[in-house]
């Protein structure tokens, strides 16, 4: 059977020339960067033109580029080097529906250093209240970060404006942009951002992969404590072969961007709009204009998501309830609570996250699939009856 992928934002196929680009770097060139041979700075060429390439993509330099094992880490060592450089400011300001790689954090700091967090609320739309958030910024923030596109619904922050509004304040601005790179145009210095995370394996390059942005003239304090790789901020050798991966990863998601944001875009609004049509009580989570232009979750009234994915995993089609982190636990997603979509669609809410491998073909083999695998549950179903939810 064809598996028809749409959880891109879980993760991506690594791109042919991508993977060709690595190949060697496996192979007969495992020397080492750092090494004084030619046969090591052979290898330390091709990851200068790499870090060139990650920098062109989100136009910065070169020498603000940080190497890192994941997005998670990314975002962890520019929340840590935020607090190391106040250790005097006790206060950090985030959203309700970020990425545990932050949330989480932010508990653990609540909890084992006594940090002030303000979890800025989202609205039904899953919107920033600005307001509050601007009226929460004080003398005692340490950070303010913000996620530049929700991995459930898509929905993109004004990462510019809040920048904006930081740097007015004297507050350090970190955006995890992990959801939103190579699918948005990512410019860090018409952002006005001071750090930024990015990983590799969202935009067809491996797992095991990422990338801190850190603007210059910060006091960036190291993550891993070692060698002097990456200017002494990221000890350890450098993985080569994927640092290579993702600066070929960079490039083609540069010149990608058009095609996501028409045929990519339009395969989403097409998918979206069938189902709307063609079965009754469900809605789309999230800003409809705001949002990335591969992404859309929506809840089927009174059915399960999880039984959903597995009715469309048996027709090869891959989805998501939920983040990829999240899903496996039955709890609703807490994206989708912070929107307080209601119960009842929150817990039969899909997500379908499109690449530009997807076809128009595929979409319709969703929909053929989709729209009676529904009506079997909703038959099944305590909370559907006559046609109506009860
Ligand atoms: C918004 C966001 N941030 C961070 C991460 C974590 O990235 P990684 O899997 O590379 O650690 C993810 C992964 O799903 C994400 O969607």
């Amino acid at each position: 059977m064809n598996i028809i992928y749409t959880d891109n934002n879980a993760t991506t196929k690594v791109a042919d020339e991508v993977l060709e680009e690595m190949l060697p770097y496996f192979g007969e060139l495992y020397g080492n960067p750092s090494s004084m041979h030619t046969f090591g700075d052979k290898v330390g060429k091709k990851l200068k033109q790499a870090r060139q390439r990650v920098a062109d993509f989100i136009n910065a330099d070169p020498d603000e580029i940080i190497f890192t094992s994941c997005g998670t880490e990314s975002d962890n060592a520019a929340i840590f080097s935020a607090i190391n450089a106040y250790p005097e400011k006790k206060h950090i300001i985030t959203s309700n529906v970020e990425h545990p790689a932050i949330n989480n954090l932010y508990k653990h700091l609540e909890k084992t250093q006594g940090y002030a967090v303000t979890y800025v609320p989202v609205d039904k739309k899953g919107r920033l209240n600005l307001a509050l958030l601007y009226s929460s910024m004080s003398d005692n923030t340490a950070i303010a970060s913000f996620m530049w596109a929700n991995n459930e619904t898509g929905v993109l922050f004004p990462i510019a404006d809040i920048a904006k509004k930081a740097r007015e304040k004297g507050i350090l601005f970190h955006t995890d942009a992990v959801q939103a790179a190579g699918k948005l145009p990512i410019d860090v210095k018409a952002n006005g951002v001071d750090m930024l995370s990015l990983s590799g394996h969202k935009i067809h390059a491996p797992k095991g992969i990422g990338v801190l942005y850190v603007k210059k003239g910060f006091k960036f304090s190291s993550f891993l404590i070692g060698g002097h790789q990456e200017k002494g901020r990221r000890g350890g050798t450098e993985n080569t072969a994927s640092i290579i991966g993702l600066g070929k990863a960079c490039e083609l998601a540069q010149k990608n961007l058009p095609v996501m944001n028409t045929r990519v875009r339009e395969l989403r609004d097409y998918l979206q709009n069938q189902l709307l049509e063609k079965i009754p009580s469900c809605s789309v989570n999230g800003d409809l204009e705001q949002r990335l232009p591969n992404t859309v979750s929506i809840g089927f009234d009174a059915v399960e998501g999880e039984s959903i994915l597995l009715m469309l995993d048996r027709e090869g089609i891959c989805a998501s309830s939920g983040s990829a982190c999240t899903s496996g636990s039955l709890d609703p997603s807490h994206v989708l609570m912070a929107m307080e979509v209601p119960f009842k669609s929150a817990h039969g809410s899909i997500r379908f996250s499109l690449s530009h491998y997807n076809t128009k073909d595929e979409m319709d083999r969703i929909i053929t699939a989709l729209v009676p695998v529904i009506q079997k549950l909703r038959d099944m179903s305590p909370f559907w009856k006559d046609g109506r939810v009860v």
